[in-house]
């Protein structure tokens, strides 16, 4: 019998064998987000289907069970109903888990004009901060104070106003908060630098299939043409670009070859290059991507914002890049503290030097190079856990990955792929010998 599992586990990693086979990605994490917020907007039934099992899904659903609205599932579909709203409380205890819960402010002051949640505090890879978010919400009417940890906001003539919001940073859960704001706003808002992600994109396709106006997402400048009410609507949430581009340097690290049921290339943007610059072949063929490596060449690269390279794939890159022949680096411009997994890595033998933000890989000629060996390693955040697990896979004898929880926030189902694709790997609970 399945034991039930606890973020607490460990997975224990044998390395060397080459991954083969076909796994299916799942539905966005950082799409679902915020179109489950969206769900707040109107008081009809927002059927949401493809939603992946996932710990920080379960946190947004949570919240919104919280504030008053209706949720039944049914496998992989979601339905939400927000008739009136049980409170504008997102409270610390709630917000605090899944800090991707600040995307509720923009629909709670859209559609009832007040809300009042917990600032969402930093996390391990940086402060997090949300002045941008603010910034935005009072240009188009809020008033917004800031006490005992919390931002509380109202409309006071009860309808926020469209305005031009120019974004000093194209953030995207401030662009994806703007957005939801606006879409009930009396008249035309314009988010200019708006973030570009795919995730953007597919918030606006759901927005508007709820009745909403809103135009040129996925560009610099997004436009929305303010309703009085939305309505509610279906929508499929599409396959997770993250997921897939860590599943394909996983395969491609282990010298193997899959396909990834789901996936879709374009959604990598300049990622795509990047990856096969390094030597991970990606074909798009029907209904997925498949995947296999020639030798890893060794690249230089920078993180940005879609449709650059993207941080959330930084930590991957970097043990992919720790089998390369030569020379590698990586530079980490969205956040501050995105390189935890370096330590860890280096643990397992891995040739890495920091020099602020940028990581050199393979410092040393590949004959002098020390062997990668599987060590106990601890997960810090979620895409460096990923990255401990692609070395385990490679390096010689066993690897031991502790804090699971980390990696059940964004990766469904991980051990059993990792089985399917033929790796050598068993999760066990914490105090399993
Ligand atoms: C989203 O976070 C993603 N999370 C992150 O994925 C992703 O790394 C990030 O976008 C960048 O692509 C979700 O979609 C749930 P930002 P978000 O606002 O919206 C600064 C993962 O692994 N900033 O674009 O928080 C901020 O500090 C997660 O799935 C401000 O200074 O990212 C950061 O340095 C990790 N002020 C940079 O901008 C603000 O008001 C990018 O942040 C907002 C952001």
């Amino acid at each position: 019998m399945k034991t039930q599992e606890s973020g607490m586990d460990r997975l224990v990693i044998t390395g060397g064998k080459a991954l083969q086979g076909t796994i299916s990605i799942g539905g966005s994490k950082n799409a679902c987000l915020p179109i489950i917020a969206a769900a707040l907007l109107c008081p009809e039934t927002l059927l949401l289907k493809n939603i992946p099992r996932l710990s920080d899904v379960s946190s947004m659903v949570q919240l919104l069970l919280h504030l008053g609205c209706s949720v039944k599932t049914d496998k992989k579909n979601i339905y939400l109903q927000t008739d009136t709203l049980a409170t504008e409380d997102a409270p610390y205890d709630l917000v605090r888990k899944m800090r991707a819960s600040v995307v509720v402010l923009g629909p709670l002051l859209g559609r009832f004009g007040k809300a009042r949640i917990s600032l969402p505090g930093g996390c391990a890879i940086g402060a997090r901060p949300i002045d941008l978010h603010l910034k935005g919400l009072k240009l188009l009417g809020a008033e917004i104070t800031l006490e005992q940890g919390y931002v509380s906001a109202v409309v006071p003539n009860g309808r926020l106003i469209g305005a031009d919001i120019d974004l000093d940073f194209p953030s995207v859960g401030a662009t994806q908060n703007l957005m939801m704001a606006a879409v009930l706003a009396e008249g035309v808002t314009r988010i200019r630098q708006s973030a570009r992600e795919p995730e953007i994109a597919q918030l606006a396709d759901c927005l508007n299939a709820m009745g909403a106006d809103v135009r040129g997402a996925g560009e610099a400048i997004i436009e929305i043409h303010g309703k009085s009410r939305l309505h509610g609507a279906e929508y499929s949430i599409e396959a997770d670009r993250i997921q897939g581009g860590s599943y394909a340097m996983m395969v491609a690290a282990t010298g193997g070859q899959a396909f990834l049921r789901g996936m879709k290339l374009e959604y990598l943007g300049q990622a795509q290059g990047v990856l096969a610059s390094a030597g991970v072949e990606m074909q798009q063929e029907d209904g997925g991507i498949s995947v296999q490596a020639s030798a890893i060449n060794p690249i230089d690269i920078v993180t940005a914002p879609y449709p650059g390279f993207p941080t959330d794939l930084q930590a991957q890159l970097m043990a992919l890049l720790c089998l390369a022949e030569g020379r590698s680096s990586i530079t980490e411009k969205i956040f501050e503290n995105r390189f935890m997994h370096v330590p860890e890595l280096q643990r397992m033998g891995a040739d890495i030097q920091l020099m602020g933000d940028t990581a050199i890989i393979n410092t040393t000629p590949v004959t002098d190079r020390p062997r990668l060996t599987g060590a106990e390693v601890m997960a810090t955040d979620l895409r460096a856990s990923f990255s401990l697990i692609m070395l385990g896979l490679v390096a010689e004898g066993t690897t031991t990955v502790q804090r699971l929880y980390h990696l059940d926030r964004g990766y469904e189902n991980l051990t059993e792929k990792l089985c399917t694709l033929g790796a050598d790997v068993v999760r066990k609970s914490h105090d399993a010998s």
